[in-house]
């Protein structure tokens, strides 16, 4: 008992004292990363068989050979039904035990579409539309062309690797000679020390199945800049890996996280983009494994070796990147684009958008580890009120649990849960609290009794339980592979089991990468065994994905009318189905604010739009200067949270001066006040894929400044957001994009003070300690709540204001959606979704589709800005029957008061001069 009580103390110190990068591999220190990083281009392994391709209507299949070892493979190539997408499948024909299929991810398996096979002599094509893959037979390499346009080239480089599993080697026998064991060496046998069991640091990795990694070279002719693979804590545009490690993709625990580094972090999701003026491609890498990928971005005095790509005048290699995957099977996506946002839905077609939030979850989170007990909560909660800050949701970390159970409360700092959670659900507040994937072993815990006695638990190679540490001291971890264990656990949630909470308190899954402060790399060893026998080392990336399932499955199965809310830290491609995601555990350091946005703009081109960071920093203690940019900054971000560690100082905004306090206040109420964007954002996130942040380039893909551009970034394409993120700055360098190569742009608004900006290029923007610059773009017409209140919930029949910001030829556009902002009835089309068209001084509203939500809401205020000539009034017609309307100065806009329509009715509002 007191060894246990030492060693939890020690894991914990270790883990909140050290920053200790030597506790993560290298590629050089990972056996498969270096024998996949030592296959040299030019000098192709792979052809495929002659007189092995199979032609169907939606597909072929044919045999690839390894030529030294002449292992045989299996092709499939498809084109998808959703248009401009292939899929390419390898797996060994016969390999000595099947091998791991990612089948999670997608959101559901893809059709293939219909395809035409020409075969020539050394190649055959397969076109599908506009579409063709041209398949090299020897060596085997596969052209993709849009449109007759060469846009991704796979194992162009010839750096394909395809380890086959076989028999462990026999040791030789004590005392035979070297020479002797030599003769019996296949010609293929992978000498490489760690491929047949490892050791990093004091962790062995018995490798029962030895050698089996995978790896793919994608060329993107086309493209100038790479950007995706989240998650790492570095630029957008991902850097060339020559004489650095590759990015790694693993998803871990890493303790304060270094900035502009490729080290693996909490996440990952194996998308990667190529993107050019003229056409954006992708590929998705469907692979749950460890795995690195090499970065080949143009350099200088590289000499081309790759084939002689169609647009032969590029003075540098296109851009490339190098999949290492350590196990599984080739299973890739290659995204036709043509544009950015064509790419980005591509991708979530396959994988899944996130679907439409409750309203209140993107408003504004105040969580802390940890708030201390129920009196704390309510002062918090009061405090908010008191000082006029909007707040919608506290956040219970993992102090509120009895000794770090989950699904049961400190009875002491938490006497009456539901109180807490009723008094808060008054104010029309909402609670979250955590709960964690490892199971404390203790034998008075009914859940580990349970997943104990069922078998519930990740087995050893031996078939015991495995046992790590985290949080609780000594814990085991919930197999979620298994669909009986999801059950299971999902059951924990019903109100007849979970009975301190109700069915309005939400979600918090953290850890579950899963993080074992005692294990390999801060994780659970890739030894360890999965329902279905699959070892983690092929399943490690997607563990936290099915936690994630699993609570989703456990919100909706106690609440199937509400809309679940799930935070999560580990994620995998799809985890955007079920959760948000935040950054992890950042540092209270202007780097990591900067950072945030980097971070989030990956994500949200590898789906996940719903992401935020810890708004001041979790580690460290924010000096004002820095929690107020931090505020503003994160108003502007999908999840717009507030959390710290145990040890830093209490942050809540009235701890700070007056003024910090007001600046905070006025970056809470901007939030609130765009609230009606963000879920209309939203709602067109689930319909088309496209993402609610986005970088520059997809909306200006042509203009080759934006290539780089990550301290700025687009909502939709509506707002353009450059928060403050240095210290003690007057100015700021706002790049306003073109949208040609003549530097035409497009007219933006300060949305302060209607300021317009004309120019292409940077801008020297003054700022002030309260001011965020945002501008609107010209041609949009944004839907606002300017009433503030205490909490998102009580908005919800509150007036609008319509913000019209006219673009040269005086017209904008604009959308809004409504509907009970919680249940899925929107999904029965109970919702009214309404389309804004200004033209010809004219104001146009109507309806797409039916307008089936009931809803008091009215238009309260239309501000204008752009106009030419101020107006001398305005007409508000509604069935031909005409109001007149005043019309008053709104900074260098103008204000129509009170038309007072409903949001529900058709209408329209003309400008008299
Ligand atoms: C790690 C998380 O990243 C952090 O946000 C949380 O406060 C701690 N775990 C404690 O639960």
């Amino acid at each position: 008992m007191r060894l246990a009580i030492f060693l939890v103390i020690l894991c914990i110190f270790e883990y909140a004292v050290s920053v200790d990068h030597t506790n993560f591999k290298t590629c050089e220190q990972s056996s498969f990363c270096r024998r996949c990083r030592n296959v040299k281009p030019d000098n192709p392994k792979f052809a495929l068989v002659p007189g092995t391709l199979n032609t169907y209507s939606d597909s072929i299949t044919a045999e690839l050979q390894h030529k030294d070892n002449k292992h045989i493979f299996s092709l499939k190539i498809e084109a998808l039904e959703l248009g401009n997408t292939f899929r390419l499948l390898v797996d060994e024909k016969n390999p000595l035990k099947p091998r791991y299929r990612v089948t999670d991810a997608l959101k559901s398996e893809p059709k293939p579409g219909s395809i035409k096979v020409q075969e020539g002599e050394a190649e055959f094509t397969i076109t599908s539309g506009p579409n063709k893959a041209v398949v090299n037979a020897d060596p085997f390499r596969v052209d993709f062309y849009q449109n007759d346009v060469l846009t991704v080239s796979v194992n162009a480089k010839g750096l394909m690797t395809f380890e086959y599993l076989r028999p462990k080697p026999q040791q030789p026998a004590e005392g035979a000679n070297d020479a002797a064991a030599n003769e019996v060496k296949e010609a293929d046998e992978i000498t490489d020390a760690g491929a047949w069991e490892e050791n990093f640091k004091s962790h062995h990795d018995s490798k029962p199945y030895g050698p089996e990694a995978i790896a793919l070279d994608f060329t993107f002719p086309e493209a100038e800049v790479l950007f995706g693979l989240p998650e790492h804590a570095d630029s957008f545009a991902l850097k060339s890996t020559s004489g650095t490690d590759p990015y790694r993709l693993y998803n871990t625990d890493v303790f304060e996280y270094i900035l502009d580094s490729k080290m693996a972090l909490y996440g990952s999701v194996p998308v990667l983009y190529g993107h050019g003026t003229q056409r954006t491609a992708g590929v998705y890498w469907q692979n749950g494994a460890e795995t690195w990928v090499d970065i080949y971005t143009a350099e200088k005095n590289v000499v081309s070796s790759i084939v002689n790509f169609v647009s032969g005048s590029r003075k540098s290699d296109p851009p490339a990147a190098h999949f290492m995957s350590e196990s599984g099977i080739i299973d890739v996506f290659v995204l036709l684009g043509p544009t950015p946002l064509d790419a980005f839905k591509q991708y979530t077609a396959l994988t899944g958008s996130a679907p439409l939030p409750q309203m209140w979850t993107l408003a504004y989170h105040q969580s802390r580890w940890n708030y201390n007990n129920e009196g704390d909560v309510a002062d918090v909660s009061a405090k908010f009120d008191e000082y006029d800050m909007p707040m919608d949701t506290m956040w219970l970390d993992i102090e509120h649990t009895d000794g770090k159970r989950y699904f049961t409360w400190d009875q002491f700092k938490f006497p009456n849960p539901l109180s807490m959670v009723q008094n808060l659900t008054a104010l029309g507040r909402h609670l979250v609290i955590i709960v964690d994937p490892h199971i404390k072993r203790d034998t008075h815990y009914f859940f580990h009794n349970d997943c104990t006695e069922r078998g519930y638990y990740v087995k050893t190679p031996e078939g015991n339980d495995y046992e790590g540490w985290c949080w609780p001291g000594a814990a085991s971890y919930a197999d979620v592979f298994n669909p009986e264990v999801r059950a299971y656990y999902a059951t924990q949630y019903l109100p007849t089991n979970f009975k301190t909470i109700t069915t309005d308190v939400m979600i918090w899954n953290d850890m579950n990468e899963p993080s074992v402060f005692n294990g390999p790399e801060v994780t659970m060893p890739k030894d360890m065994v999965h329902y279905g026998n699959w070892e983690h080392r092929d399943v490690h990336n997607i563990y936290g994905h099915m936690y994630v399932l699993a609570t989703f499955e456990g919100l909706i199965g106690r609440d199937p009318n509400q809309r679940p809310f799930i935070l999560t830290r580990s994620h995998f491609a799809g985890t955007q189905r079920y959760g948000a995601i935040w950054t992890g555990d950042n540092m209270a350091e202007w780097g990591h604010l900067q950072h945030s946005i980097k971070m989030c703009l990956s994500e949200a081109v590898g789906g996940f739009s719903f992401c935020g960071a810890d708004v001041g920093g979790f580690f460290g203690n924010p000096d004002a200067e820095l929690f107020e940019r931090w505020y503003q900054t994160g108003a502007f971000l999908p999840f717009f949270r507030a959390h710290s560690h145990i040890d830093t100082k209490r942050r809540e905004p009235w701890l700070f001066t007056e003024k910090t306090r007001l600046i905070v206040r006025d970056a809470l109420r901007k939030r609130y006040s765009y609230l009606p964007l963000w879920y209309t954002m939203f709602y067109e996130h689930e319909v088309t894929g496209e993402p609610v942040m986005r970088p520059l380039l997809a909306h200006y893909p042509t203009d080759k400044e934006t290539f780089a551009i990550d301290n700025e970034f687009l909502l939709q394409d509506r707002l353009l957001v450059r928060p403050v993120m240095d210290q003690g700055v007057k100015k700021v360098n706002v790049y306003f994009p073109a949208i040609d190569d003549k530097k035409n742009g497009d007219v933006w608004y300060s949305v302060d003070t209607f300021k317009k900006y004309t120019n292409v290029g940077y801008e020297s923007i003054s700022v002030e300690s309260d001011t965020i610059p945002v501008f609107q773009r010209g041609g949009t017409i944004i839907p606002k709540k300017e009433r503030i209140r205490r909490a998102a919930t009580l908005m919800k029949n509150d007036p609008y204001t319509l913000v019209i910001c006219l673009n040269r030829a005086g017209k904008a556009e604009g959308t809004l959606y409504v509907d009970d902002e919680k249940s899925y009835d929107y999904r029965n089309g109970v919702y009214n979704y309404i389309k804004f068209n200004f033209e010809n001084n004219k104001l146009d509203v109507n309806p797409i589709g039916k307008l089936k939500y009931k809803t008091p809401a009215w238009i309260e205020r239309v501000v204008i800005a752009g106009l030419e000539r101020v107006p001398k009034s305005a007409t508000l017609i509604i069935d031909g029957i005409s109001q007149q309307l005043d019309i008053l100065p709104h900074g260098e806009a103008i204000a129509i008061r009170k038309p007072g329509v409903s949001v529900q009715q058709i209408y329209n509002i003309r400008l008299n001069y």
